[in-house]
């Protein structure tokens, strides 16, 4: 069969390696995919806003199977439009999709199903959100209410740098803003827990933990993710149960009473504290770096996953895991997530001798007269299964050495929390 993946990052570069291993595929296309997965899929450059132009490819080309990756054509609701024409699409639809693209809408449903999360407040102006704050504590979190990858999250130590947060918020930071969020603080430790769904059956797709802020130390700008781990260390079966019984399940069923299955991958931020779940938010995909960190630990054939999702068939297809430590590393441009200059080539990627459990997934790179180059923030990402997660990160810093790419940074202390 024929498959599509929309997306150009080491999620979908990871995503494309796991397919490839499947003996159903005879081609993928990548729309429009990075140097990594040029190197067994065709990579398409289509405007990807313009969904028809998109659908008329993919009947053209007879693709059988369409994997989204990112939340914006999820959120634009790219799914809906597919499946008007009959195309398998894997990934949520528009409504489902707001769990993500409007954390307002996410805030209401845990609301009515009593699902644990921070308080809140939705405010529709500079001066209620101003008042608001008179009477309360810091840290204060201040939110947009759009899609802003990720970065419309403001953690706010006094009143100051809270008015500065409201005032960049309505004054269009991040899009047109009708509301804002305002939001406790919760004081924990963080974990994302992942599940797959076909719309009625829910399967576990492991846990992680990622590094969001750019420098050592979770110190610095928030990035994409500059690496991460799983499992993450505080899962154990209560505590997986009381995720699925308070969080996962009860949003799950709020969807459906919208009318909406949740088909695709979930992605629950969660805060944990004393041992109890608090939702931060979802994401409607795989998390990046998380999912190139979760899925060369899937020994099940993933196409076949994918296309039970969207038969709704998941009951039928066991999901095999390897039960080694993963974890990846993401090399950036120097600079990022500030300026930093692109079309820089990146020499020496023959040079790297992957082991058997060590993988090497591009994100921003590009081919072009048989060379590669980085093209933008987060370029490659290296991942390591093994028994320890010291060993992974050995191996991974020996791969690195390899590279030994001038033009490039990466943090060096990622799973310091499991590796003491
Ligand atoms: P989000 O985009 O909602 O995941 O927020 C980005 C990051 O901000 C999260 O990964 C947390 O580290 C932090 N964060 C968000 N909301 C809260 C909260 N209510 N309490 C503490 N930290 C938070
Ligand atoms: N790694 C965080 C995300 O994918 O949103």
């Amino acid at each position: 069969m024929k498959i599509g993946i929309i997306g150009s990052g080491g999620r979908e570069h990871a995503i494309c390696h796991s397919l490839k291993k499947s003996n159903k595929i005879n081609k993928i296309f990548c729309f429009p995919g990075n140097a990594g997965t040029a190197q067994f899929a065709e990579n398409i450059i289509l405007d990807l806003d313009n969904f028809e132009t998109l659908k008329d490819f993919i009947i053209e080309n007879r693709i059988d199977l369409i994997i989204v990756g990112p939340e914006k054509p999820l959120v634009d609701g790219l799914v809906d439009y597919l499946e008007t024409f009959n195309i398998k699409v894997f990934g949520p639809n528009k409504i489902a999709s707001q769990l993500e693209g409007s954390k307002i809408f996410t805030k209401q449903l845990c609301e009515k199903y009593k699902i644990p999360t921070a308080k809140f407040g939705v405010f529709e102006n500079k001066n209620d959100s101003k008042n608001f704050l008179k009477n309360s504590k810091f840290p204060i979190v201040i939110k947009a209410d759009n899609l802003a990858s990720g970065k419309g999250v403001y953690i706010c130590d006094n009143k100051d740098e809270a008015h500065t947060a409201i005032d960049e918020i309505f004054n269009g930071k991040f899009g047109i803003a009708k509301n804002l969020l305002i939001e406790e603080f919760l004081d924990g430790e963080e974990m994302s827990f992942f599940i797959i769904s076909d719309g009625v059956n829910i399967k576990k797709f492991g846990t992680a933990q990622d590094h969001k802020r750019v420098l050592e130390g979770d110190k610095g700008k928030n990035t994409g993710g500059m690496g991460a781990y799983s499992p993450s260390r505080l899962i154990s079966d209560e505590l997986e149960k009381k995720i699925m019984n308070k969080i996962i399940n009860p949003t799950l069923k709020g969807l459906s009473e919208l009318g909406s299955q949740y088909k695709g991958f979930l992605y629950a931020g969660l805060m944990i504290i004393d041992n109890e779940p608090y939702l931060i938010e979802y994401n409607v995909r795989m998390g990046d770096p998380e999912c190139q960190t979760i899925l060369p630990k899937l020994e099940t054939d993933l196409v076949e996953v994918f296309l039970a999702c969207c038969d709704q068939t998941l009951d039928t297809v066991v999901l095999n895991w390897s039960n080694k430590k993963s974890l990846c590393i993401v090399v950036c441009s120097k600079g990022y997530p500030d300026t930093f200059k692109k079309n820089i080539e990146i020499k020496n990627l023959e040079e790297i001798n992957l082991e058997v459990n060590d993988y090497l997934f591009h994100a921003g790179t590009l081919k072009k007269n048989e060379k590669t180059f980085a093209i933008g923030g987060r370029v490659l990402n290296f991942i390591s299964l093994s028994d320890d997660f010291r060993l992974a990160k050995n191996n991974i810093l020996k791969n690195i050495n390899e590279l030994n790419w001038p033009d490039g940074f990466y943090r060096k202390d990622i799973g310091y929390k499991v590796i003491k």
